[in-house]
């Protein structure tokens, strides 16, 4: 299978992102409590920004990202770390087995899913009842975020995801606008959308 993001790896870990990542993990801390006893998933975890910060505070966690290249720079912190609770998945979501999940953490990786409605059928299977979803993404955007380069969702209009979640079951418990990010002279917003299954 191809890396896509084999080129972005080396320098993904810049000011701008790090900040992102940073907000985001305050902004799901600041909405919900994570338990000591919980068992999270991360969803396209990249070079670990996101979940290296949820790590400590949970009892385990399963980075999951179908990039070697962003999972070499992931296994090379790790290996300077002293966590004991991580487990690299190197796999799409969707062909993992976990199941009976506490939670499952996604940033700005649902933009990069082929069918979103068909995805959140995947997350809610590995979820125990109760479990949530807390999912940070771009507000529907020109296609500029990306350049030249097309992925499958530019963006997502909060409202009708969060209906696809309810029609799917899901309850929601936050839906904010809550960051933006400045890239190519334009302003993007980033949502965070928690729902409960
Ligand atoms: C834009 S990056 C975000 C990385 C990280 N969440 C961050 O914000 O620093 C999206 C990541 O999702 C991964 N990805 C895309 N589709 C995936 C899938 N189906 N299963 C697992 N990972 C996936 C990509 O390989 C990439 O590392």
């Amino acid at each position: 299978m191809s890396d896509n993001f084999e080129q972005k790896a080396k320098t993904w870990d810049n000011p701008m992102q790090v900040e992102l990542t940073k907000r985001f993990v305050e902004r799901i801390c600041e909405s919900i409590f994570l338990y000591k006893e919980d068992k999270i998933a991360e969803i396209g975890c990249g070079t670990g920004l996101v979940g290296l910060q949820i790590a400590p505070i949970v009892e385990e966690l399963y980075m999951i990202d179908n990039s070697p290249s962003m999972l070499n720079v992931l296994r090379e912190k790790l290996s300077n770390s002293n966590l004991t609770n991580v487990q690299i998945v190197e796999s799409e979501f969707e062909e993992t087995n976990l199941n009976d999940l506490s939670g499952v953490i996604s940033f700005l990786t649902l933009h990069h899913i082929d069918y979103v409605p068909e995805f959140i059928d995947v997350m809610k299977d590995k979820l125990k009842d109760n479990g949530f979803i807390a999912i940070g993404d771009l507000i529907s955007e020109d296609g500029s975020f990306h350049g030249e380069t097309k992925v499958p969702y530019n963006g997502f209009d909060i409202e009708i995801l969060s209906t696809i979640l309810e029609q799917k079951g899901f309850v929601i418990l936050r839906e904010s606008i809550y960051d933006i990010i400045e890239k190519n002279d334009k302003k993007y917003p980033v949502f965070l959308i928690i729902a409960q299954k």
